[in-house]
């Protein structure tokens, strides 16, 4: 089924989605967040795609924030709510996806913009970028992860302060700060993104998915994500890719993994 709010493209196993609204800024809007569902749903049941790409139409923005205009209006019942179905269905979804999700932060990630980009497993910024959490300057707080995820990227302190400042961080200092991993010209952003992802798709697709699970385990509370680890690094000694990754070293040539 086509989406009104977003643009699917393969290229080889990559699959990029961008955000499709750039006359509002590619915000959040419950449609978009809904399509995003959707999309990653499609995305994780395909073998054909190995690593997506997420990014913002247009060279203005990634997404400056949840739909202002959308829930301006809500009581505190429909707040929560929002919150909750924007976690379950997209948020936690991209986190907890079974393939590497890379954030082309292009523009502006405000809001939920930036908790966006932070669910996702790392990020690539444009050098016009800029990211930031306004929330308290609209009276409410960041409700897509944004107090969680910001404190384990960039510590309990800086998050702290742009939460509380409500100010926007330029491209290099998002560098400086771990927030982002590169940053790059705009016009090299999906390109940059491609290179990364090209390296990524050479490897076992079930040791990719392996792997988020662990890292994502350190993070849950009441979870022991070393004890993860042992169980993941276990399972993978039962894996087609496992045979065929140990076997190509030996045999001197490159592995094709499948997948299983
Ligand atoms: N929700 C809804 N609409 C938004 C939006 C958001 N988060 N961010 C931008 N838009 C809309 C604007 O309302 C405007 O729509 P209109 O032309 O129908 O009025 C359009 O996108 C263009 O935005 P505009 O504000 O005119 O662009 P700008 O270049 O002057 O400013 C920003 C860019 C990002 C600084 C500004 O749009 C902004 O502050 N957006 C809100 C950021 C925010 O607080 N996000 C957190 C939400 S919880």
């Amino acid at each position: 089924m086509a989406f009104n709010n977003l643009l699917v493209a393969d290229e080889g196993a990559t699959r990029t989605l961008t955000i499709n609204r750039p006359d509002q800024l590619n915000a959040l809007n419950r449609a978009t967040i809904d399509e995003l569902d959707r999309a990653l749903s499609e995305a994780e049941a395909d073998h054909n795609v190995r690593v997506l790409i997420l990014t913002g139409s247009g060279p203005k923005a990634f997404v400056a924030g949840a739909d202002i205009k959308e829930f301006a209006h809500f009581s505190v019942a429909e707040g929560q709510t929002l919150s909750a179905d924007g976690h379950r269905k997209l948020f936690d979804h991209v986190e907890r996806l079974n393939k590497p999700v890379i954030a082309a932060v292009n523009g502006f990630a405000l809001g939920g913009g930036l908790e966006l980009a932070m669910a996702c497993h790392f990020r690539v910024a444009s050098d016009n970028a800029k990211l930031g959490l306004p929330e308290v300057g609209l009276g409410v707080i960041p409700g897509y992860g944004g107090t969680q995820r910001l404190a384990q990227l960039v510590g309990k302190g800086k998050a702290m302060e742009m939460i509380f400042t409500a100010g926007m961080i330029k491209a290099d200092e998002a560098l400086q700060w771990g927030l982002v991993n590169h940053v790059v010209p705009q016009d090299q952003l999906l390109a940059k993104c491609n290179e990364l992802a090209a390296a990524i798709v050479k490897n076992s697709p079930t040791a990719l998915a392996a792997a988020i699970r662990a890292v994502n385990a350190g993070y849950e509370p009441g979870t022991d994500g070393l004890q993860r680890e042992i169980e993941e690094f276990g399972k993978c000694f039962g894996t087609a890719d496992f045979k065929e990754g140990t076997s190509a070293f030996m045999e001197k040539r490159k592995a094709e993994f499948k997948g299983e």
